[in-house]
């Protein structure tokens, strides 16, 4: 009768063959690490077939023992050696993949992140802003939220004045509270002739202004204007118009001149509204139908603002001696020195904040 300690069953050279053959086909099919791990105890575990032979063998006739304890640990150690040349093939089959899925390429180029920039607007006003610092004026603020009494009341806006209305406020609720967002720049020069009390004045005033208007091609309710004020003795209109001959100069080209049209604005008398001469054609498409200018649309001059001398009045309501002192002030829109100066026809490209309008303009800081 067979049994476990029959010498013939316990190491039979057929059953340990047997047992190899099963352990190499096992972990010849283990397609990774873990599947080896999985099969390893089947085979070289302390229930595999050679452990069991090699367990029994206490229990044979010493005649047959050692041959058969040769046998087993023959057997044993051929399928340890196969189990590790496995394991060591499929170590290195598990790094190779990992370092090609894991590989950094050092020679990508590593500066290619875009940086944000400034938005044209920004750089823009900035510009025309140090054009006056640099000839000496300061620069003044004002709040966004003003009181209907900065805004066109002290700059001689009467009550019933069209002009109030004309200017599409915005205005703050409870009405009692007299607060507007601001029309326009101009309550800045109200603000600094206060703060300044006594002249010279020479401020220049950036800053967002508001209006009901609906966005569109040619409008937006938020927009920008640069203010400037001088108050002095002596102070012409000859001042006035060098001082912006001198701007439309340095923003848009040597020997560019500004022009004036008659206007009417409460706070200044006399008052003028002011081109630019096309800096893209500079007059040459007028009257020249072979070479049409789509910067000033063949008009040879871009308007651009408004100015005039401060009327008495303002002076007045803010406590500076118009008999002594005279001033001018030109107010314009920041809005549209972007868009000639960079041929943007359409004012929503400006708001809409889409880095594909923005990105042409480079990271100017
Ligand atoms: N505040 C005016 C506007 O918004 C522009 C303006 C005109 C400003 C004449 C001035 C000025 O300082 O003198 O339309």
């Amino acid at each position: 009768m067979s049994g476990p300690n029959d010498p013939a069953e316990v190491a039979a050279p057929e059953l340990l063959d047997a047992a190899g053959r099963e352990a190499e086909k096992a972990f010849a099919e283990a397609a990774d690490l873990a599947e080896l791990a999985a099969v390893r105890a089947a085979h070289l575990g302390d229930r595999s077939p050679v452990l069991l032979a090699r367990r029994a063998i206490g229990g044979l006739p010493a005649e047959v023992r050692s041959a058969a304890g040769r046998r087993v640990n023959e057997a044993l150690a051929t399928i340890q050696a196969w189990y590790e040349a496995r394991h060591a093939e499929l170590t290195r089959l598990r790094d190779s993949v990992a370092l090609r899925a894991e590989a950094v390429d050092v020679t990508l180029p590593w500066d290619r992140r875009p940086v944000g920039a400034r938005h044209p607007l920004t750089t823009v006003m900035e510009r025309m802003t140090d054009v006056f610092v640099a000839m000496g004026y300061d620069v003044a603020e004002g709040p966004e939220v003003e009181t209907e009494w900065h805004n066109f009341d002290a700059l001689n806006f009467k009550r019933d004045h069209p002009a109030r209305s004309m200017m599409d406020t915005f205005f703050l609720e409870p009405e009692s509270a007299g607060l507007v967002l601001r029309t326009h720049t101009s309550p800045v020069q109200v603000r600094a002739m206060l703060e300044r009390g006594a002249p010279p004045i020479y401020v220049v005033c950036p800053g967002k202004v508001f209006r009901t208007d609906e966005l569109d091609a040619t409008h937006t309710p938020v927009f920008h204007q640069i203010e400037g004020l001088v108050v002095d003795e002596g102070i012409t209109m000859a001042h006035l118009k060098g001082t912006l001959d001198h701007l439309a100069e340095v923003m848009f080209g040597a020997g560019l001149r500004a022009r004036w049209r008659p206007s009417y604005f409460p706070f200044t008398e006399p008052s003028a509204e002011f081109d630019v001469e096309c800096f893209a054609c500079r007059g040459g498409s007028v009257g020249n139908p072979d070479r049409p200018c789509r910067t000033c649309r063949s008009e040879g001059w871009i308007e651009w603002g408004g100015c005039g001398m401060v009327n008495p009045r303002v002076l007045t309501a803010c406590g500076i001696d118009a008999e002594r002192y005279s001033g001018f002030a030109f107010g314009m829109g920041v809005e549209r020195a972007v868009q000639f100066r960079h041929g943007v026809d359409d004012m929503r490209d400006l708001v809409e904040g889409d880095v594909r309008f923005t990105l042409p303009f480079g990271s100017e800081v």
